[in-house]
């Protein structure tokens, strides 16, 4: 791309960030998805913060204000009543004064007020906001390690597929078998009445995802219980690894805004996640695998969930591998990095997370290999992403085969993307 062609290209990226934003949030897309969501408003505040510092802190102030007591943060916050999305607040019930869901998402905000900070051009502000978040992001930091790592093992689960974020990904299949569907109330879909059912999760996904909700809300929604209580339990190598890079960034951060207890929490969060990461890694495939915490085995599932850990601080050796590994998967298709390796038989290239490229991802795999020397790789998967947008527009994710736009149009998350890689182009 031209210098003229990359301003255009932030121009229409910060138009896309101004639509989807309410205020003191911001939506990911209209229609599909009407509410703030985690991880999606953490990599929003890195694109809002190229054009308006204060209102990139705003968007992750208004999501820990809806931090729950024990200190999780939840995965949607309902700001306001819209019957465009399914399930709403009626179905969660979990009682929060502003409804909430009662699960999580993969924990971004440590690793996004690290770098709102360290690029912020007002400092003394800057200083003032990051702060305030910081015992925020340790509450809900120690409250993973304490509901979801109970046996302290070093890593957490995940108790239900939309708290990775990769919804329907191939890693789950085996085990959501266990995950049953009897007693699931009636209910109609929303998310296929805006997108393509083709390029979403199927009914069999559903039936589970709702099924785990209501069991969690049998329960009380008492993280005290939910985990040993589920039927669903994955140690997923992204979600620890972004865990990990938020942790050791608060460390750090931590450390310069002069609060060393809460750093060294952090840091040796991180250090034990990086060794306990190893029991993951795979000699035969060259990356990541999940682990199943009820059956105690590996799942042999080669997706984008076992690339990521080169986002945390992995030895350099299995940064390099990983590198190798994706230089094999562009040897399989037209844009990188597919979520799923192409060519297992489950792989779609048009389902979801079972086989698109999705913009965060590719984000942070490039910032990794980057801080590990591989930038040749960094490199091709961020000029993969800027063809994409070039080609295909703001599409909440991308056919890696072809590059057909999927899923929701101008897409919040995508935009802050486009604008981060830019500023590196
Ligand atoms: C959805 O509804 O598709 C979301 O991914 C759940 O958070």
């Amino acid at each position: 791309m031209t210098a003229i062609t990359h301003a255009d290209f932030i121009d229409r990226a910060v138009e896309v960030l101004k639509e989807n934003d309410q205020g003191a949030y911001t939506i990911p897309t209209k229609g599909l998805y009407p509410f703030q969501w985690n991880w999606d408003s953490c990599f929003t505040a890195l694109g809002q913060a190229h054009y308006d510092e204060a209102r990139a802190w705003t968007e992750i102030e208004t999501l820990f204000e809806h931090q729950w007591p024990d200190g999780m943060v939840p995965h949607i916050v309902f700001h306001v009543w819209n019957d465009g999305y399914f399930p709403g607040p009626d179905v969660w019930k979990t009682g929060r004064p502003v409804a909430t869901s009662g699960i999580t998402q993969p924990a971004v905000a440590g690793f996004a007020v690290k770098r709102l900070y360290d690029r912020a051009r007002n400092k003394a502000e800057a200083a003032r906001r990051a702060r305030a978040l910081l015992p925020k992001i340790d509450a809900w930091h120690r409250w993973f390690y304490d509901s979801r790592d109970p046996r302290g093992e070093g890593l957490v689960a995940i108790i239900h597929p939309w708290e990775s974020g990769r919804d329907n990904s191939i890693d789950w299949d085996e085990a959501f078998e266990r995950v049953p569907t009897h007693g699931v109330e009636p209910y109609v879909r929303r998310d296929t009445q805006h997108a393509d059912p083709a390029h979403r999760p199927t009914k069999a996904q559903y039936d589970r995802y709702l099924w785990l909700v209501q069991h969690f809300r049998g329960l009380g929604w008492d993280n005290a219980r939910l985990h040993d209580a589920s039927p669903f339990q994955i140690v997923d190598p992204g979600f620890n690894a972004i865990l990990i890079r938020s942790s050791s960034d608060l460390a750090d951060l931590a450390l310069e805004l002069g609060e060393p207890a809460l750093a060294s929490l952090n840091r040796a969060r991180a250090e034990k996640g990086i060794a306990a990461m190893e029991r993951l890694w795979s000699e035969p495939q060259q990356q990541y695998l999940c682990l199943d915490r009820v059956t105690g085995k590996l799942i042999d599932s080669r997706s984008i969930g076992g690339l990521m850990p080169v986002f945390a601080g992995i030895p350099k050796a299995r940064a390099d591998s990983i590198a190798r590994t994706i230089e094999k998967l562009a040897e399989q298709c037209t844009y990188i990095v597919p979520s799923h390796e192409p060519s297992d038989p489950r792989f779609d290239s048009k389902r979801y997370w079972r086989g698109p490229v999705w913009l965060v991802v590719n984000y942070m795999i490039a910032d990794g290999l980057t801080a590990r020397g591989e930038t040749a790789v960094a490199d091709r998967i961020s000029r993969s992403s800027l063809r994409l947008i070039e080609e295909s527009g703001f599409a909440e994710y991308y056919d890696p085969m072809d590059g057909a736009p999927l899923g929701g149009g101008r897409f919040t998350w995508t935009a802050a993307m486009v604008i981060e890689f830019l500023r590196k182009a």
